[in-house]
């Protein structure tokens, strides 16, 4: 039986495989994690293999509380204090400046880990009982969507992986990633914690550029996303036409978008809210991949921060599989 309800003798079962050097899928409030002991380099490698993810990817170490991340990191600095007095546990990684316990694979070789203290009871109890920080990217196959529930995880690893069922996760979108480790502040991932609730606790912060991604997506790697095709939109009408036309084609066609109404039969219309939106929306992606359609048509969320990381998500679902075919350049297989 690969998934195990979250009862105190099951959570103290997956810890035991935790420290024993194996691999157990886990809910957080953000999505749900594939754990290994962050501190055994070969529980660590379990999961590259498992995901197939590539080895210069960098994995999230998940800690209990401030302490025991303090112990992973060489330079624990007055901005990660400042922010993980305000935020954690929640749903915020810090990147710090690494100390040596830390393998090398958990940080692809680089100087710093990614560190958070999640806010989920299961994953919370999981951490102490393990009595070792767990390192955890999302739960899926590199680059598939994250998942939101025990049964997204089952679809992505069949019966291979114990998985601890929390039920759905009440927020939805991976967690903001800051880099922490120098005096300027950046932010690495977006998520539903804002630039503007860093800043008011740090300072000036660098932010990644959405206009500049929205301008070439084909300059990014597709991450996050459905098997399902994405193509976006920025109105309603214009993702109606855009069905009308591919029904021509003999193809279905599912529009993805906000607000209130009666959703047709391929329609989905998630709720004009950015943090329920975000709740709903791999659930949604997840769904209309199960049910086989051929292409989705995301109306985009408006512009505006509070939409900011529900829009990088779509934005990079939609993205190209592979950049380099989609610039245009030839010639590199001519030798
Ligand atoms: O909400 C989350 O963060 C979930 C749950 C399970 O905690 N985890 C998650 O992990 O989304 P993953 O591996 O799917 O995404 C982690 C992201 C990647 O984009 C990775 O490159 C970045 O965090 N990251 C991790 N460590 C890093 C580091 N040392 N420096 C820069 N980026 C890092
Ligand atoms: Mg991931």
């Amino acid at each position: 039986m690969p998934v195990w309800p979250a009862t105190a003798e099951h959570i103290t079962q997956a810890a035991d495989r935790i420290r024993a050097g194996g691999l157990v899928a886990f809910p957080t409030e953000t999505v749900y994690g594939l754990g290994a002991n962050a501190l055994n380099a070969q529980a660590v490698e379990k999961i590259f293999i498992a995901k197939g993810r590539p080895s210069f990817n960098p994995v999230i170490v998940h800690v209990a509380d401030v302490e025991q991340a303090r112990g992973l990191t060489r330079d624990w600095t007055p901005s990660a204090d400042k922010l993980a007095a305000a935020y954690w546990p929640g749903p915020l990684t810090l990147v710090l400046r690494r100390s040596p316990v830390i393998p090398d694979n958990v940080t692809a070789g680089g100087d710093t880990v990614g560190i958070r203290c999640p806010n989920h009871p299961i994953a919370r109890e999981l951490i102490r009982r393990s009595g070792v920080p767990i390192a955890a990217p999302s739960a899926n196959k590199s680059s598939e969507l994250s998942p939101t529930r025990a049964g997204h995880v089952v679809k992505a690893f069949g019966d291979s992986i114990v998985i601890l069922d929390g039920g759905p996760c009440s927020i939805g979108i991976e967690s903001t990633v800051v880099d922490v480790s120098g005096p300027e502040v950046q932010i690495l991932r977006s998520g539903l914690i804002t630039p503007g609730m860093i800043r008011e606790c740090v300072g000036p912060i660098t932010t990644p550029r959405e206009s500049a991604i929205l301008r070439s997506p084909g300059m990014l790697k597709k991450h996050y996303a459905p098997r399902t095709r994405v193509e976006l939109h920025t109105r309603h009408q214009q993702a109606l036409r855009a069905q009308a036309r591919y029904a021509n084609e003999g193809k279905t066609a599912i529009i993805i978008t906000l607000g209130v109404g009666e959703p047709g039969s391929e329609e989905y219309i998630l709720p004009d809210d950015p943090s329920t939106y975000a709740r709903q929306l791999y659930s949604t992606l997840h769904a209309i991949d199960e049910a086989g359609a051929d292409v989705i048509l995301v109306v985009l969320p408006p512009d505006r921060p509070e939409w900011q990381a529900v829009r990088d998500r779509l934005i990079r679902a939609a993205a190209m599989d592979d950049p380099v075919a989609e610039s245009g350049h030839t010639g590199s297989d001519s030798a």
